[in-house]
C-alpha cells in the first residue's frame, strides 16, 4: 500500500487549509474535500461527472474534483474551491 504523504493548500472562501493526505486515502478530490469539510452543494452528483458543483481551481486551471485523482499532481499546489459553497461548521 502507497502511504507518501502529500501536502497542498486549500481554499475555501476566505480561509485557507494546510491539507495533509496520502495518495492511497481518498478515491478522488472531491471525497477528500467532502469528507474533511460539511459544504452544502458541493459534490452533488457522487462523482458522476456531470453536475459541476465539485469545481476546483488547481494553481489557475478549472477542474472537476471528483475526476482528480489525490497522487503528486496535487503535491505543494493551490487549490480554491469555486463555487459560492457554504462551508458549514
Ligand atoms: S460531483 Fe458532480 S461533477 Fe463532480
Amino acid at each position: 500500500m502507497e502511504t507518501k504523504t502529500i501536502h497542498f493548500t486549500l481554499v475555501i472562501g476566505s480561509e485557507e487549509f494546510r491539507i495533509q493526505t496520502s495518495r492511497s486515502q481518498y478515491h478522488s478530490l472531491m471525497t477528500l474535500i467532502s469528507d474533511r469539510f460539511n459544504l452544502a452543494d458541493f459534490g452533488l452528483c457522487s462523482s458522476m461527472g456531470s453536475c459541476g458543483s465539485c469545481d476546483v481551481e488547481i494553481d489557475g486551471e478549472m477542474v472537476l474534483a471528483c475526476e482528480t485523482a489525490v497522487n503528486d499532481s496535487l503535491a505543494n499546489t493551490r487549490i480554491v474551491v469555486s463555487k459560492s459553497v457554504i462551508a458549514i461548521y
